[in-house]
């Protein structure tokens, strides 16, 4: 049977025909089976190149003679120990299979067809390939000096605006914006816009003081995203939190899938946010690997920005430059992500590993230069 005949009878939405899909950084598997190589490094996902916690793995083993049976709705101990970490009411807080199933809710949850959404060119890839699917029109301001430029997003907001999507600190620049700015904008922002704070590398940057964590804002219109895929290792388990007033997370748990996540991922969860040992040797390590980029950055001239996350991006001069440079890496067996999906051609973003991993990447590119 030919399909692509039939298919036309389905009258498909346009904006689906249309969509991008979401191409994730490359696995080692594809690149090893590609090029024929025995041993490559992965450090294009922003994944934590250590593993994961201890207590996390015992959690997830011990919960696994429960699989047999569906998963708590509520996530009541994740939300609890939530709930405890954060100093926040159980009644504020959402789980799901990743933080980016959390915006897909919030789009469904809240967004009209005719309903118009922000955010910059130069972000998280993820957001735009669910506003997409979900037909909305969504309007992209270009990035200032690489930053998120907040007054001219709050310039674009129109009557038809209803969601402001934020990244802080950003993907894939690893810069963020500081209190003093998120401030000024939030005066701009009319409150029933809604604004969603994403912060999946939250746990990299907390300590800054001019950082302007979302929970200490208590403005109704926003929506914190944060993760267990990052800090914590878990990107495989899929685990994500937000953070609402309860008349919000009431409506989203009506449209989220009822059994997400999983019961080994919410004990994973729980156990996760008690290992701060774990979480600790990681964060530090981190800090050495972005120092010893910025150092092999500096000795090959190659311009970059400077990072509160487990990544650097890196610039160059065209979009033909990035392909030639990912290329030559990945004959090397070293994976990083040209960034032409995140709408910097021109641009790669390299994850932090570990320190053999660093430096095996910066002498290939010194090399490969
Ligand atoms: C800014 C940002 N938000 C969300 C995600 C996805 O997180 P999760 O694995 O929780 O869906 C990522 C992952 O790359 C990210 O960079």
């Amino acid at each position: 049977m030919d399909k692509s005949k039939n298919l036309n009878i389905f009258s498909i939405p346009r904006n689906i025909i249309e969509l991008e899909p979401y191409k994730p950084g490359r696995t080692i598997e594809e690149i090893k089976r590609e090029y024929g190589l025995n041993k490559v490094i992965k450090l294009a996902s922003n994944e934590n190149p250590l593993g994961v916690s201890p207590l996390a793995i015992q959690a997830m083993f011990a919960s696994i003679n429960q699989i047999n049976r569906y998963p708590d709705i509520t996530s009541s101990l994740l939300c609890a120990k939530l709930s405890e970490v954060f100093n926040i009411s159980i009644d504020n807080i959402i789980t799901a299979h990743g933080s980016e199933a959390i915006i897909q809710v919030i789009m469904r949850t809240f967004l009209l067809e005719t309903d118009e959404v922000i955010t910059a060119s130069g972000t998280f890839v993820g957001f735009y390939v669910i506003a997409q699917a979900r037909g909305v029109r969504m309007k992209l301001v270009p990035l200032k000096d690489y930053r998120f430029d907040l007054n001219a997003i709050a310039n674009a907001i129109t009557e038809k605006t209803k969601l402001i999507y934020l990244v802080n600190p950003n993907s894939p620049t690893g810069n963020y914006f500081t209190k003093t700015e998120f401030g000024e904008f939030l005066k701009l922002v009319p409150e029933n816009v809604l604004i969603i704070l994403d912060e999946a590398y939250f746990e990299f940057v907390k300590e800054r003081d001019d950082f302007p964590d979302s929970l200490n804002y208590s403005h109704n219109n926003i929506i914190t995203l944060r993760t267990f895929s990052k800090a914590y290792g878990l990107a495989g388990m899929r685990i994500g939190y937000g953070f609402a007033n309860p008349e919000f997370i009431k409506l989203m748990m009506k449209v989220k899938l009822p059994f997400e996540p999983g019961i080994p991922q919410q004990a994973a969860g729980v156990a996760a946010l008690s290992d701060k040992q774990f979480l600790d040797y990681y964060l530090e390590m981190n800090r050495t690997g972005r120092e010893y980029f910025y150092d092999c950055y500096n000795k090959l001239g190659i311009e970059y920005i400077k990072s509160d996350t487990n990544f650097v991006m890196s610039i160059f001069d065209s979009e033909d430059r990035v392909i030639n440079i990912t290329e030559k890496l990945l004959r090397k067996g070293i994976i990083v992500r040209p960034l032409k999906a995140f709408r910097l051609p021109h641009c790669i973003r390299v994850t932090v590993g570990l320190p053999e991993e660093n430096e095996i990447y910066c002498k290939a590119l010194q090399n490969v230069l």
